[in-house]
């Protein structure tokens, strides 16, 4: 294949290319060319990476390119590139801002920058998995991040074929929230994460009940144990949008009985016009611009929505610790991140200590019947 860059200053760049592979998301490249070059682009993500490794097979280092998203046409894959790098050595000895002058920081460019500085200071490569930072802290996560409401687990049980006696995976399960009401409702089942330390909470969680198993592995590549499938019902909560959008869903139907239920959830924050709330705004603007205080699906199939709206209050350390539990601000560098929580915290303070915030939860449902194959 090839691989253009589109330059704003200078002549674009065009080479060929081997790929290596493509998610639907994130393609890889090889280039060897003396020295050999690993190329990871995304579709999704505002930056390319390219490693660099020497004649020898030794990692010199990765150069981060700023780019916008990365675009496919026929065998090219084009990336426009937005003028400013990041050199990371191997080592992380260096961590490198290059042309940082000849660049527009735009929300979305400094949102990247910031997270290339952050996971190079971490110690991680930008193409390790961002989907794993809940398990950096896996009992705050636990402590902080709310639970969903009854009336949505009635409804669940409630479905044609589920019921008290269904068998039920839950994929993502995180810290084992739902799948743990989901047993206290009777249900037996499964619950998957690709995270260790969030399975290893989720085990404990789910230790008396030997109905239960946690595995850990990415759904994608996951497997059930012979006869232990198909599932009356399938759930994800807060969790589908990490997985590989090629695979996710033919995987779920294929796991599903026939007439059972795939039920998607998030906690999303539901309209809040309150004097705290834009203030909080203000403070985002002015020191995050680029986190974005939303959640939730863009596009789902074909199914029916449900919305549970809901409400809990919070001191002003609950929310700080709510947000520290959020992967954009765990993204963020910890320079950034003390002062947008002190100033978020100070917001609160100003405004009586508590934030009575409203959330939806948001449920989407599908009947394995109603996703086609290969959707
Ligand atoms: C925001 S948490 C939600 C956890 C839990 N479902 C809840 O409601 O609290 C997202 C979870 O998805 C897991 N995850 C991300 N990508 C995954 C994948 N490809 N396969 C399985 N789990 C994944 C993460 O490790 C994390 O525990």
């Amino acid at each position: 294949m090839r691989v253009r860059l589109v330059k704003q200053r200078r002549p674009a760049v065009e080479y060929d290319a081997e790929l290596v592979s493509d998610d639907g998301t994130h393609l890889i490249v090889r280039i060897g060319r003396g020295d050999v070059w690993i190329e990871h682009y995304w579709r999704d993500r505002w930056y390319s990476v390219k490693e660099v490794f020497d004649a020898g097979g030794r990692h010199q280092g990765w150069y981060c390119d700023i780019a916008q998203p990365a675009r496919v046409d026929g065998d090219t894959v084009i990336s426009e590139d937005l003028e400013l790098d990041l050199w990371v050595s191997a080592d992380r000895a260096v961590i490198a801002r290059l042309d940082e002058d000849e660049t527009d920081f735009t929300p979305e460019v400094t949102a990247a920058v910031e997270e290339l500085e952050r996971l190079a200071r971490a110690g991680r490569a930008p193409f390790q998995d961002r989907r794993l930072v809940f398990g950096e802290d896996p009992e705050l996560y636990d402590r902080m991040r709310p639970s969903y409401p009854p009336a949505l687990i009635d409804d669940l049980i409630a479905l044609p074929g589920v019921g008290p006696a269904a068998r039920a995976l839950d994929i993502g399960c995180g810290t084992g929230k739902t799948a743990a009401l989901l047993a206290a409702r009777g249900l037996t089942g499964v619950a998957v994460d690709a995270d260790a330390a969030m399975a290893a909470v989720a085990r404990r969680r789910l230790a008396t009940l030997p109905s239960w198993r946690v595995d850990v592995a990415p759904f994608e590549s996951w497997a059930p144990a012979d006869g232990e499938w198909p599932f009356d019902l399938v759930v994800s909560a807060q969790a589908w949008h990490w997985l590989d959008p090629n695979v996710r869903l033919p995987k779920a139907r294929a796991l599903l009985t026939p007439g059972g239920w795939l039920a998607l959830f998030w906690n999303v924050p539901a309209e809040d016009h309150s004097p705290l709330r834009r203030a909080l705004d203000e403070v985002y603007d002015r020191l995050a611009p680029g986190l974005r205080r939303t959640g939730g699906p863009k596009e789902m199939p074909p199914g029916e929505r449900r919305s549970y709206p809901w409400r809990q209050t919070y001191s002003a350390d609950q929310w700080v610790d709510l947000a520290r539990t959020h992967s954009d601000h765990r993204m963020l560098p910890t320079d950034r991140l003390g002062p947008l929580l002190a100033a978020v915290h100070a917001a609160i303070d100003a405004h009586g200590g508590v934030y009575d915030h409203p959330y939806d939860c948001v449920l989407w449902l599908h009947r394995r019947e109603d996703l086609l194959p290969g959707d």
